[in-house]
């Protein structure tokens, strides 16, 4: 399958971007195709609400910023993994802000599947983040294979590596 998997953190050698490669790595392994993008070192501005995408723009977005790298992106992924480190207890802006200009086309034309690789300090601050993604796999039809969450005492292990291995069994 074609997967898309947007990496968030800014930290570059940190817990999310651990995550993203180890699900990339293990995609790539079961033969899927896998384009890892790190959202949060492109510049990606919050949707303006303008709706000049529903009217004049005929579903083109007015800003032009680093999301037009990341439109064809995501027209063409059938599988949409997001990953993101907790901030204030729910998914941090740099993920929010690409999920939200995806309002003038409402949804990725493909995706079906998708899935959710969590990075925080504490335990137990994932609920907030969980039901977020629950809400846009249902509000896009796409099927949840799973969620995958690293508190600092589970980062970087060989236990939180299986559990990403086993999400990408799920596809
Ligand atoms: C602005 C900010 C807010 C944070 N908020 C939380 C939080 O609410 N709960 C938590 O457990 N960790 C929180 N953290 C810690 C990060 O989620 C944690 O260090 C995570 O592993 C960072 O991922 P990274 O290594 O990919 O950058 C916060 C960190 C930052 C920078």
């Amino acid at each position: 399958m074609n997967i898309l998997i947007l990496q968030s953190s800014p930290r570059a050698k940190g817990n999310t971007a651990w995550m993203a490669q180890e699900y990339k790595n293990a995609a790539e392994a079961a033969g899927h195709q896998v384009t890892l993008v790190d959202v949060s070192h492109k510049k990606i501005a919050g949707c303006l609400a303008c709706e000049y995408c529903h009217t004049k723009g005929d579903g083109a977005c007015i800003q032009k910023d680093d999301m037009q790298e990341l439109y064809p992106l995501m027209a063409q992924a059938e599988v949409l993994v997001l990953a993101a480190p907790i901030y204030y207890f729910t998914l941090c802006a740099q993920i929010q802000a690409p999920i939200q200009r995806m309002y003038c086309v409402n949804k990725p034309a493909k995706v079906s599947k998708m899935a959710l690789l969590l990075s925080s300090y504490s335990p137990g601050v994932y609920d907030g983040a969980k039901a977020e993604y629950r809400d846009i796999c249902n509000y896009w039809s796409a099927e949840d294979t799973g969620i995958v969450t690293a508190n600092v005492e589970e980062q970087k292990t060989e236990e939180t590596k299986a559990k990403i291995e086993a999400l990408v069994g799920n596809l």
